[in-house]
């Protein structure tokens, strides 16, 4: 096996590069968008047809223009003979729409999602979620950009022509077999493609031009640069604008995020410039490091040979041409208004702790714990209130670095190991890469939607570790109805809520009779008779997740939803 992926290695590297014009996805805009996921062939290497998951076509999906405001409707169908879901990465949706593990569609059938864009202008992706299948999936095809326009976005002298002056890219490696079909779950991917090209090129005007770049790839993180370092600027980030163009000379892009880069072509008319990935800078424990950098003494199963490893690679090949009319040649100084959430209005901080699964076992190949358990459909791993705003802490406790992703809503990065963010990672965002040992605190307000049955995800988007585990779910639930009935006079109080261990119910004058606490579904947990005007109950034995405590006294009842964490 080994021996034959090298020498399909060989063979494709003896091409030149930029030899296949880029592919561009089509647009589709609201209202009404239906997307129709199914079976395709597509050739990666002329002449071999390999088979493919696509959605409204052979491979990738349609570019989905939504402008904030607007209502959505959204059909999916599924065509594949496998069942699949269909997420909204990025996007601040209800759990019930957001497309996670929970929202399965199976073959032959349909899910219709509907929701108002709540999210700000920015370039967000939509991809499969169907937990233990999302790398195969992906892999095959499956994904397509999202961008969102809104009007402070729209009042910027920036470029916006699609195809024109705005391409997305999505940079995604691949492995394949000898028969070129696409392998998942796999440490050899050593095909770079952008939009599903392999050795692409892009004919691009003499002026500014913006390029929203997607890391849609399994694993691999890219660091990007250009051909003689010239400068690019990076004006967005995962969910919004940035607060002004950052000049940089590399881009970091682990999977999962998003960046919008705008590159100056002006003074290269006639010339060519690639877009390269400086692997053989990358840090150790990056998936794309030079192979010791990712563990000497625990070797990762086919990640050598993989030629991409630890070495520098064309990306994208740009051939310079003629400028458009109104062509846009400078940038504006300033972006857009970020506030970034301040630390003092935190209701609480959630910690979160990456290992590999035991001391003894390959840490490498992608069984990772997150707060020592495995991705369990049946387990709530958090709740958090609506309207909340959270720090959540990640320390990566592992050997390999892990782009930590949270659905739901955008987060603000305060700090690595103590520092602020870089510029560009100063934003809005919802993946962050956590290297190995790093602490990383980001904050984030969870609003607008809560569901006691339906949580939403966070995982690692390396997708062979969330497939493989490294996921857990929160649900977001609206307590205010309980809070507020503690406030009244004659109400007994109920606290902590949430708990862990010790829940104490206190009276000011009625005689508690007896307490009984069941789980959503009515079923009983907990009956214990009190008489007396508290009481103190040990509820570390249940299981985390929400349930409804009644509390009986000779003159009625008093409901509450408890949290148990
Ligand atoms: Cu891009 Cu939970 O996913
Ligand atoms: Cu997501
Ligand atoms: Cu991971």
């Amino acid at each position: 096996m080994k021996i034959i992926q090298l020498l399909l290695l060989v063979s494709l590297s003896s091409v030149t590069y930029g030899q296949n014009p880029l592919f561009i996805p089509d647009t589709l805009s609201g209202p009404n968008i239906n997307l129709t996921v199914q079976n395709g062939t597509h050739q990666f290497f002329p002449g071999q047809v390999t088979s493919t998951y696509g959605v409204n076509g052979n491979v990738l999906g349609p570019t989905l223009l939504l402008k904030q405001g607007d209502s959505v409707y959204i059909t999916v169908d599924n065509q594949l003979a496998d069942t699949t879901t269909m997420h909204w990465h990025g996007l601040h949706v209800s759990p019930e729409n957001d497309g996670g593990p929970h929202s399965q569609i199976y073959p032959n059938t349909t899910w219709s999602p509907k929701f108002e864009v709540l999210d700000k202008a920015a370039t967000y992706w939509y991809h499969p979620h169907l937990h233990g299948v999302t790398d195969e999936q992906v892999s095959k095809g499956l994904a397509g950009f999202i961008l969102v326009r809104d009007a402070e976005e729209q009042a910027l002298a920036l470029p916006r022509t699609y195809g024109v002056d705005d391409f997305p890219l999505a940079l995604q490696t691949k492995a394949f077999d000898l028969s070129y079909q696409i392998l998942s779950h796999t440490n050899a991917d050593s095909i770079m493609m952008v939009n599903a090209t392999v050795d692409p090129m892009l004919d691009v005007p003499a002026q500014m031009v913006r390029f929203r770049v997607l890391n849609g790839s399994s694993q691999r993180a890219f660091y990007l640069g250009l051909t003689g370092n010239q400068t690019f600027y990076q004006i967005g980030s995962d969910g919004g604008l940035l607060a002004a163009p950052v000049s940089l000379t590399r881009l970091l892009l682990t999977p999962g995020e998003r960046a919008e880069i705008v590159i100056d072509f002006s003074a290269l008319n006639g010339q060519s410039i690639d877009l390269i990935s400086y692997a053989s800078e990358f840090l150790n424990g990056i998936y794309g490091s030079v192979a010791p950098g990712m563990n000497a003494s625990m070797p990762l199963t086919d990640y050598n040979p993989n030629p991409l490893n630890g070495a520098d690679f064309t990306v994208l090949q740009y051939n310079v041409g003629t400028p458009t009319a109104n062509a846009i040649t400078t940038l504006p100084n300033s972006l857009a208004t970020v506030v970034p959430i301040d630390e003092s209005t935190a209701d609480k901080t959630r910690m979160f702790t990456f290992s590999p699964m035991s001391p003894g076992f390959n840490q490498l190949n992608g069984h990772f714990l997150i707060n020592g358990n495995s991705f369990d459909h049946l387990v709530i791993n958090d709740t958090v209130l609506l309207g909340a705003t959270e720090i959540w802490e990640v320390k990566n406790n592992s050997t390999i670095s892990h782009p930590f992703h949270v659905h739901d809503v955008q987060f603000f990065i305060l700090s690595r190991d103590g520092v602020a963010p870089a510029a560009n990672e100063a934003g809005r965002k919802d993946v962050v890469l956590v290297k190995p040992q790093e602490t990383v605190r980001i904050i984030a307000k969870f609003e607008d939607f809560a569901n006691e049955n339906i949580p939403y995800m966070y995982h690692c988007h390396l997708l062979t570790h969330e497939d493989n585990g490294m996921m857990g779910q929160f649900i977001v639930i609206d307590s205010q109805v309980g809070i507020e009935e503690q406030l009244g006079a004659n109400r007994m109080s109920v606290f902590p809520n949430p708990t862990k261990n010790m829940l104490n119910i206190i009276s000011n004058s009625e005689i508690i009779k007896s307490l009984v606490i069941s789980n959503l579904s009515g079923e009983l947990m907990f009956n214990k008779i009190i008489n007396s005007t508290e009481a103190l109950v040990n509820v570390s034995e249940l299981a985390r997740g929400v349930y409804v405590l009644r509390i009986n006294t000779a003159t009625g009842l008093q409901t509450e939803k408890i949290i148990i964490e």
